[in-house]
């Protein structure tokens, strides 16, 4: 097959692409390189490209020409920066996606697997939240990727598109040490950055109706959200349901205070957290039912908690500011 990645020199996309291509795919990246680093994506063909600019939506049509199917994931993740920034959000995240299907459909393309996040449910009601849960997203990142699936269910009943998306969970670790995550924007890779700047990790809050009073996540490793992927498109070629939704994740919960002390377990350091007050917006727990990913597509997450953060400490130690053991 022929696919196209959007994002596919960021963080996740760098590790789907690198599993379809020794999978044996043609792989084309479309990215606009302002988080992804062009060494990422491999033997993959890049064009760079800023898919919110309609003024490109003849070259992404161009670029499309051929491909069977589009994994979608460039967009903007950030959600402290949505909620100052909103409208931008919105032109990012669904105007990006709005060009991107209009690019799809004339080309000719009809296959869509779109990176959708667990942040469509807001704070769930529910300790496992399954995908029919009710989605009440409380930032404008939310809010945006929920706009995207509902952009995709419409694209399905308007012209045949054929589109799954896949609610991710908390994204951490590395398959290889040259993918780490590049951004220190969430916990794990926040808490090395605090180590290498020799300061304590902090825990936003330590007052949750959770066991230890930190908030709980699904940690999903990396990888499996890149096999979720190759699963999707394996769906996609054999299931002719036009719009379907999924969670990535494992299930399982694991608290803030668990994440940095299997920090510590697996550096050997001593991890002093310091508890700093409850961030806005966070909800307590956040943990997906994963039952339907499991049936429908036959795949399971094969990532512990102890994986997920040695596989992050690795690369971690593998990159620039590798620190120091004494
Ligand atoms: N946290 C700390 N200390 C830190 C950093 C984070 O205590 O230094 C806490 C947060 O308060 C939160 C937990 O660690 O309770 C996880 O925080 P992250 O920022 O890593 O992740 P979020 O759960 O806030 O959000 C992530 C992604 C979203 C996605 C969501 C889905 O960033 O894009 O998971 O579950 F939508």
């Amino acid at each position: 097959m022929s696919i196209c990645v959007t994002g596919g020199a960021g963080y996740i996309g760098a590790h789907i692409v690198r599993l379809l291509t020794r999978a044996g795919h043609e792989v084309i990246v479309v990215d606009d390189l302002s988080y992804g680093e062009a060494g990422r994506v491999g033997d993959a063909q890049l064009i760079q490209l800023d898919l919110a600019d309609t003024a490109e939506i003849p070259r992404l049509q161009n670029a499309l020409d051929g491909c069977t199917a589009v994994v979608h994931i460039a967009a903007r993740k950030q959600v402290g920066e949505s909620v100052e920034r909103p409208a931008w959000y919105y032109q990012q995240n669904v105007g990006g996606m709005a060009n991107l299907l209009l690019a799809m459909q004339g080309a000719n393309v009809d296959r869509l697997v779109f990176s959708s996040s667990a942040a469509v449910y807001g704070q769930p009601p529910v300790e496992r939240v399954p995908e029919d849960s009710t989605t009440k997203p409380i930032n404008p990142y939310g809010e945006s990727k929920l706009v995207g699936e509902w952009m995709v269910r419409d694209a399905a009943r308007a012209w045949g598109l054929r589109g799954i998306s896949l609610r991710y969970f908390n994204v951490a670790g590395a398959g290889w040490d040259d993918l780490g995550d590049p951004a220190v924007l969430n916990l794990i890779p926040m808490v090395l950055q605090d180590l290498y700047e020799d300061r304590p990790p902090a825990i936003f809050g330590d007052d949750y109706p959770t066991p230890d009073g930190t908030c709980v996540r699904d940690y999903v490793h990396v990888v499996d959200i890149a096999t979720a992927h190759m699963a999707a498109l394996g769906y996609l070629e054999r299931d002719e349901r036009p719009f379907d939704t999924f969670n990535i994740g494992t299930g399982f919960g694991s608290s803030v205070r668990q994440v940095i002390d299997t920090v510590g377990q697996v550096s050997g350091l001593a991890v002093n957290p310091v508890i700093q007050p409850r961030r806005p917006g966070d909800p307590a727990v956040l943990v997906g039912n994963v039952d339907r990913i499991e049936q429908v597509f036959e795949w399971k997450a094969q990532h512990d908690l102890l994986s997920i953060v040695d596989s992050a400490w690795r690369a971690w130690q593998a990159g620039p500011k590798r620190i120091t053991l004494r």
